[in-house]
């Protein structure tokens, strides 16, 4: 089975260059000019276009059991989305239930993932702990090829982490040579601030974004931050969409602490202003968490991206239909917390991001996929234009255009919160594995051809944490 990419210019995360790409076996085998390759080679012509390393969304959420109901899209119609916007790969969240075993819950949702039809890879999220959790972090490490675990500060009376929890799991995190990331909100001062506003006879989606200030994310980032610093771990910060986390995560690393910031493409290009939307569907199609921000905290994000201090984009995608969000109709805690994106996001940052003259196509291809492989240690087998790595590949036309909207998406739900906007640069053909998964509208892989791929730990990185840890302990960042 083989695969000739021909005509195109390479776009890596470092450098642009014209070559044709060969890709045997699911790899790419060889990079040139005039390859030599066998008669019998199938051909994708990318003649005027760029060719990148597939998307890697760092942050899905397929078929989520969340606030009393399921996603919409499963593994398969996500993983799907993801193809036809570009993205090879998903990292999705196992969130085992409170006293749930790690383990039994990790076999639970790569049962569910069997039908990916594109590659996927899990976090964990440590949502209890004791010995047990403890253990089984270890297992997942060893065994099952996870390097991050997640920690949700909100959602308090469900699977909110408190802060002695963060303690044991960040440094067993330490030991273990995974890296532990975060929802950064204050779980206690959300709940606190919901029932304020409630008793305000305020129980609209309006209610949700007052109930959820950049404040509220501003002190939990600074929180697990300094809880990290002061253990000597790294630490991941997703879906970071306040200015006061941007700033959190500069200054951490202006002190030498390793901090990671990831943003999502819906944070970066809608405000706040969807939550005052006339109608209750539209206004609540957009709760998600944290909310849409005032138009200021776009721009802090964008820096954040320019500068380097924010690594990584990621959509959250998590699908809830009209249907489902109605069940909030009169209380906004009740509205389940999700949007889509995992098609759109490349489009989304290419227009607002390269036609504008904010990123470079290099940068594109670094905070789309090549930095989340580097994270997450799967680089270079992803994230790479390189022989040997995986050929997952898009064809990009800089040139094609689009008008984004759920009547075209190929996302289970009836909306799109991206609707209606006009994007210049598209994908042309979504090659995973060696293979073309989706081409000009059409999909052609099947469910089952998605892979799970393993993220071992990063035994040199933190071998040489540790070796600072011991010559710098403890390496608290000092004011002043
Ligand atoms: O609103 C969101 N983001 N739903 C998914 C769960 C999470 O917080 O990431
Ligand atoms: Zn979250
Ligand atoms: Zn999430």
């Amino acid at each position: 089975m083989s695969l000739l990419i021909r005509g195109g210019t390479v776009v890596t995360h470092e450098q642009s260059f014209r070559a044709d790409v060969y890709c045997v076996d699911g790899k790419i085998a060889a990079i040139g000019e005039n390859l030599d390759v066998p008669a019998d080679a199938e051909v994708v012509d990318a003649g005027g276009q760029l060719l990148m390393p597939g998307g890697i969304d760092p942050h899905t959420h397929m078929q989520l059991p969340f606030m009393g109901t399921v996603a919409k899209d499963d593994f398969e119609s996500g993983t799907a989305a993801g193809l036809a916007g570009g993205t090879t790969s998903i990292i999705d969240f196992v969130i085992p239930a409170p006293q749930q075993s790690l383990l039994e819950a990790y076999h639970q949702w790569r049962g569910w993932a069997e039908k990916s039809v594109a590659d996927y890879s899990f976090h964990v999220a440590i949502t209890w702990w004791d010995d047990s959790v403890r253990e089984e972090m270890g297992e997942l490490v060893s065994k099952y090829g996870v390097n991050s675990f997640k920690h949700f500060m909100a959602y308090k009376n469900a699977i909110m982490a408190t802060d002695d929890i963060l303690v044991e799991s960040f440094s067993r995190c330490l030991e273990l040579g995974a890296i532990p990331t975060v929802h950064a909100e204050n779980g206690e001062l959300v709940y606190h601030l919901q029932q304020q506003i409630l008793a305000k006879g305020i129980t609209g989606p309006e209610g949700h974004p007052q109930s959820r200030p950049p404040v509220v994310e501003g002190e939990a980032s600074n929180r697990a931050i300094s809880i990290a610093n002061t253990l000597g771990a790294p630490i991941y910060l997703v879906h970071v969409s306040a200015e006061e986390s941007v700033d959190a995560i500069r200054y951490a690393q202006n002190n030498g602490q390793h901090v990671f910031g990831e943003c999502l493409a819906g944070h970066l290009v809608l405000d706040d202003s969807v939550y005052q939307d006339s109608d209750w569907g539209r206004a609540a199609a957009h709760v998600m968490s944290p909310p849409f921000r005032p138009k200021g905290h776009q721009d802090a994000l964008w820096k954040g991206l320019q500068a380097g201090t924010l690594h990584t984009t990621a959509t959250d995608h998590c699908a809830f239909c009209s249907e489902q969000k109605a069940a909030g109709k009169d209380d906004f805690t009740k509205i389940p917390n999700g949007t889509a994106g995992v098609e759109e996001r490349l489009s989304v940052l290419w227009q607002k991001g390269v036609n504008s003259g904010k990123l470079t196509p290099n940068e594109f291809v670094a905070i789309t996929s090549t930095n989340t492989a580097k994270i997450f240690n799967v680089f270079p087998q992803k994230g790479a234009i390189a022989v040997g790595s995986d050929a997952d590949l898009v064809v990009w036309d800089p040139a094609g255009t689009k008008t984004l909207s759920a009547d075209t998406h190929m996302s289970n739900i009836d909306f799109n919160i991206f609707e209606g906007m006009q994007v210049t640069g598209i994908p042309t053909t979504t090659v995973a594995n060696g293979k073309v998964a989706w081409q000009e509208g059409e999909l052609k892989a099947k469910a089952g051809d998605g892979q799970y791929f393993n993220r071992p730990a990063y035994a040199s990185y933190y071998d040489a944490l540790k070796k600072r840890n011991e010559l710098a302990a403890p390496a608290a960042v000092k004011r002043g």
